[in-house]
């Protein structure tokens, strides 16, 4: 297992849609294993194949990686292979959302309420549930990475140029 680099906008990969798993092979289980490690080690509730640079549809999760009492143990997230969204209905503000690619920024995003999420396990049986809340804005969060989307293309065109503004800023300052 190894902790990847985690890549920040505007990184090429992030903004272009992934590609769905044909086989769940040893690459994949050594991705999705190196991806729970990056993710408690950054932490982060949630991390995206793109955002360690492949494209490739999965996703990982774990709703307490950032409690202070968590140990560090990395075997308790879960992973979705090729998930979808196949039903979302009602619309929530998901408050001072963030993302480990996008640096020091947050925005409220409407987000749906709740959610039904379709995908394989990492066994590759199939698994369909309903969500709402932290979970429902998680999985649409992590989905849109595997398209392509970060919040902030969920955000009004004037907030998202404003971050683009600071972004360049802090680049042309480093
Ligand atoms: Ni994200």
């Amino acid at each position: 297992m190894a902790i990847r680099n985690i890549l920040t906008y505007p990184e090429k990969s992030l903004l272009q849609p992934s590609v769905k798993i044909e086989s769940i092979d040893d690459e994949i289980r050594t991705l999705i294993n190196d991806m729970g490690e990056t993710m408690f080690d950054a932490p982060g509730v949630g991390l995206a194949a793109p955002q360690v640079g492949v494209n490739k549809r999965v996703i990982i999760y774990d709703l307490h990686a950032r409690d202070k009492d968590n140990d560090g143990t990395v075997n308790e997230f879960k992973a979705l292979i090729n998930p979808e969204i196949i039903e979302a209905s009602g619309s929530i503000v998901s408050e001072k959302e963030g993302c480990l690619s996008v640096v020091d920024y947050s925005a409220d995003v409407k987000r749906y309420e709740t959610v039904v999420v379709r995908a394989l396990d990492i066994d590759g049986n199939p698994l369909e549930f309903k969500t709402d809340g932290i979970l429902s804005v998680i999985m649409q969060h992590e989905i849109d990475h595997l398209d392509g989307i970060l919040f902030i293309n969920r955000i009004s065109v004037l907030k998202r140029s404003l971050y683009k503004k600071k972004l360049a800023k802090e680049l042309n300052s480093n």
